[in-house]
């Protein structure tokens, strides 16, 4: 037997001072986003923002239903707007932001597994690595460069077609 070892990486940083523009930009556009998250049931407002390759913006927030399950993350929605607007045209980097008047949420949230698995497919296709930035309520954001820091041993097509 052999035992693999498999190792995870982000980044910390403290504020947006030190972030390119670009970070910084997609960071306000999820805070924004967030503020029109429809979460009445969870009370946990989401905002998520993605730049494609061709520099347009996607924006999205959590959806919630009366019928839970029928909800979707701010992720997925963002992704899914531009794969059905923009279809195969990669996503360089996502933003994904969080906050409730519930708690205080002194870290990053990280996405959910199922939005995990849509990133993945959609970085897969592309073949290029999305940075993620994620803050809660606090100056504290992480940044991931590529889903497999987030979803090691991950589930792709090309598995479906051996
Ligand atoms: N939620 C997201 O929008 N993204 C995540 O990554 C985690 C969870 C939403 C789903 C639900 O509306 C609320 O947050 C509580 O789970």
């Amino acid at each position: 037997m052999i035992t693999h070892t498999l190792t995870v990486a982000y980044t910390e940083a403290s504020g947006t001072s030190n972030l390119p523009d670009d970070d910084r930009k997609l960071l306000e556009e999820a805070w924004h986003a967030c503020d029109s998250a429809y979460a009445p049931y969870s009370n946990f407002h989401v905002g998520a923002s993605l730049r494609l390759a061709n520099h347009i913006i996607f924006n999205g927030n959590n959806q919630e239903n009366a019928a839970y399950p029928s909800g979707i993350c701010a992720e997925r929605v963002a992704v899914f707007s531009a794969s059905a607007l923009h279809p195969g045209v990669p996503i360089e980097s996502i933003a994904v932001v969080a906050k409730t008047e519930v708690f205080n949420l002194a870290v990053p949230v990280t996405p959910c597994g199922a939005c995990r698995q849509v990133l993945a497919e959609y970085e897969t296709l592309s073949g290029k690595p999305i940075r993620i930035l994620l803050q809660g309520n606090s100056d504290k954001i992480w940044i991931i460069e590529g889903i497999a820091n987030l979803l090691p041993l991950m589930f792709h097509g090309g598995e479906l077609k051996k």
